[in-house]
């Protein structure tokens, strides 16, 4: 479509200049009172024939292969099938017949098509990962889909596309795209429960953290926040407001209000004994 696009504009140009030219020669307008025919000839053709058979040939491309091949896949089709729920201001993500949650970290295999099932558990977001392909909107009470689908391995940022309260810019996320074995791997990784740290598991419960956050594997299954159980095994925090390392996560546990107000975090006053141990407890849920 860009391209018959570009030719499309280079043709006008060209005509322009031609116009252009023979006025500057001739002093004549490019209409020829002279030659009706032949004017009437290049209006019908310029002006008439060619935009008819370019837009319907556009039109024909773009509504009948475009959305076919960007369109959701049946979850009879493919193998994969995502559950993405968007909530202010994260993305909670699922994998359908596994015990794999995550949030703001989608990892996807390469050269396979994705079923991804949109929905949301408070207002309306938009699931875009623009190099992958459309948006769709997260709406209450329906299931909406998606296709994702890489080509190549690699990162690929996505974004809410709708505004969704305070932090709607700082509701962002990646989409992983992995050899299919590597992908195996990580999702068996993630399937697993966490790693018992029981001085970090005790930290976490007596802090109130495990009100919101789910730890697989432990007495912590709160459902207001991300679940953290391999939080230790994403690259970002706070759907990539900060790089998750052990500078960045003490920061948000001194203040998370501070680092991406609103958000349903409080301010917790936690003891600096208390952030040096749960930020050692979940740099280790690899
Ligand atoms: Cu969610 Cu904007």
């Amino acid at each position: 479509m860009f391209v018959i696009a570009c030719v499309v504009f280079a043709g006008a140009l060209g005509l322009l200049v031609i116009a252009w030219l023979r006025r500057r020669r001739t002093g004549l307008p490019v209409i020829d009172d002279e030659r009706p025919r032949l004017s009437l000839a290049l209006v019908l053709v310029f002006g008439i024939g060619i935009p008819l058979v370019v837009n319907v040939t556009l039109f024909v491309i773009a509504n009948f292969v475009v959305i076919k091949q960007t369109e959701a896949p049946a979850a009879t089709t493919t193998p994969m099938t995502i559950e993405v729920t968007g909530r202010q201001w994260f993305w909670d993500v699922r994998y359908p017949g596994t015990d794999v949650v995550t949030a703001n970290e989608i990892h996807i295999p390469a050269r396979t098509r994705v079923n991804v099932v949109a929905t949301t558990g408070d207002v309306i977001h938009s699931f875009w990962v623009p190099q992958l392909n459309r948006k769709i909107d997260m709406i209450p009470g329906r299931r909406n889909r998606v296709l994702l689908y890489a080509d190549r391995p690699g990162r690929y940022r996505g974004q809410c596309a709708e505004f969704c309260g305070l932090q709607h810019a700082r509701m962002a996320m990646y989409v992983y795209a992995q050899p299919p074995a590597e992908f195996q791997r990580w999702l068996r990784a993630q399937s697993a429960p966490a790693q018992p740290q029981p001085a970090g598991e005790q930290t976490f419960k007596a802090d109130g953290c495990a009100d919101c956050h789910t730890i697989r594997g432990t007495a912590a299954n709160g459902t207001v926040g991300p679940d953290l159980t391999h939080v230790g095994s994403r690259t970002t925090l706070g759907a990539l407001t900060l790089p998750n390392d052990s500078a960045d996560l003490a920061r948000w546990l001194r203040d998370p209000q501070h680092v991406k107000p609103g958000n349903r975090m409080p301010d917790l006053n936690l003891p600096r004994r208390d952030v040096d141990a749960l930020v050692a407890y979940l740099e280790g849920l690899k």
